[in-house]
């Protein structure tokens, strides 16, 4: 298992380049089973949430050809042999459940493990199963898995209970192979959602309202749709979490391939902590600034998002004044906190609320990543601390950031990893 060595507190300089992002290219990548024609994608990020997802893709026959830099691939979903997500992928990566509404859509079945539990919470799939039934599928439930079938999907007008992002991202999917129109209402309205749609677009399909909470999908047929090559949006929470880290070290540093529209409620709420920032054409300037604490709560976007709410939690530790930051989206989502607490932030938790006094001196401490966004948190943590930072099981931090240590590294940390074995 790898660890991660910070030595703090850092002070970071230099330009940064942003990934394309995980979230948009986890749906765009189970959108692939749609069409029987070749869907070419661009600069996929080096995570390993992107290989689980190639992998699932072809234990279900897609071919997939990478080019010789492994970050262009080529995918023909021309035969599949199995309509099967099985438990072993599901549990490493939830997201796999994407593959459920294309899967029912185009074969008329599809058979997917229930995620169970992850470290963030429970987070059930009862939103995407409902769907799929009022699109006319039967769904059963049996030893852990889910199975769903239908004869044949029929558009109709589905109003979400919650704007959940992944059962919207299902259900386009499986309106795109519907008869006749289908309508989500109470849409997520992320901007991966919107790059979904701008990919099934570019395949040929007909949708209405993207960037809104009702979204209308016209169903067409498998012949229909289009050869297509994509490149999907950088990565809004990577941005953020460099914009939060620049902050925390009272650093300056240039983020380029970041859209800033993507980001408005986490620029202003940074904004109104003091945050000098200059913002470009694809391009987020970081001014060294000084920060008072902040009170906000995590909501659906345009809301602040659940997954910069501990890099937050880790930038309030260095502000000047308490903060309170209160999580909506998922309940137990502060295992980060015992581990910041661990440098010494001294955050005390109370029902969904985190209270951080902040201006606190942090201390290097060995720490352990229990989930992906955690880990930023801690890393964000570490470069503030005084002394060498030991994060542990940085496997979590290798699901969602491409390359964190190499990027610091440019930025000028002093930041290595290492493997147990090397002990
Ligand atoms: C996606 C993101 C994740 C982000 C989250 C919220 C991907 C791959 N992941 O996750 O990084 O934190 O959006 O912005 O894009 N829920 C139900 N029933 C359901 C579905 C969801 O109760 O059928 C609940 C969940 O438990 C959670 C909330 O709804 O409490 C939000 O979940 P959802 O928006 O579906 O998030 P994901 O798509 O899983």
């Amino acid at each position: 298992m790898d660890k991660l060595l910070i030595e703090g507190p850092a002070k970071l300089s230099g330009i940064v380049k942003i990934s394309n992002s995980k979230n948009a290219y986890l749906p765009i990548l189970a959108g692939v089973l749609l069409s029987s024609k070749r869907v070419r994608l661009k600069n996929l990020p080096a995570l390993r949430d992107i290989r689980t997802m190639v992998k699932l893709l072809e234990n279900l026959g897609v071919k997939s050809t990478p080019d010789i830099t492994k970050a262009n691939y080529s995918f023909l979903a021309d035969n599949i042999t199995s309509l099967e997500a099985t438990y072993d992928l599901v549990k490493t990566m939830r997201a796999s459940v994407l593959v459920l509404g294309p899967l029912l859509a185009r074969y008329k079945r599809a058979k997917v493990s229930l995620p169970g539990g992850c470290a963030i919470g429970t987070r059930p799939i009862d939103i995407h199963l409902s769907c799929m039934s009022k699109l006319g599928a039967k769904v059963q439930l049996e030893g852990g898995y889910v199975e769903v079938s239908a004869e044949k999907l029929i558009g109709t007008r589905i109003v979400l209970p919650f704007p959940s992002v992944g059962a919207t991202e299902n259900v386009m999917m499986a309106a795109v192979l519907a008869q006749g129109e289908t309508v989500i209402e109470n849409a997520a309205m992320e901007p991966e959602i919107e790059d979904l749609g701008n990919f099934l677009i570019a395949m040929g399909v007909k949708i209405e309202g993207l960037k809104t909470s009702s979204i209308k999908v016209q169903g067409t047929t498998v012949s229909n749709l289009k050869e297509v090559e994509y490149e999907a949006i950088p990565d809004r929470i990577e941005a953020g979490t460099y914009l939060m880290a620049a902050l925390a070290t009272h650093s300056e540093i240039t983020i380029e391939n970041a859209i800033a529209s993507h980001l408005d409620c986490v620029i202003d709420t940074l904004k109104n902590m003091g945050a000098k920032l200059e913002i470009g054409k694809r391009q987020i300037k970081v001014f060294a600034s000084t920060l008072k604490g902040v009170n906000i709560d995590t909501a659906p976007y345009p809301g602040f998002p659940t997954d910069l709410q501990a890099q937050l939690i880790a930038l309030a530790t260095q502000s000047n004044g308490q903060s309170i930051i209160s999580e909506h989206i998922f309940e137990n989502r502060f295992m980060h906190v015992p581990e910041l607490n661990r440098l010494g932030a001294g955050i005390v938790l109370k029902s969904n609320a985190a209270i951080i006094p902040g201006n606190l001196q942090l201390k290097a401490a060995p720490v352990m990543c229990t989930d992906l966004r955690a880990s930023a948190a801690l890393a964000i943590a570490a470069l503030a601390a005084h002394g060498t930072t030991q994060m542990q099981r940085v496997y979590h931090l290798d699901r969602g950031y491409d390359g964190l240590d190499i990027k610091l590294k440019n930025l000028g940390v002093n930041i290595s990893r290492k493997n147990d074995s090397e002990e």
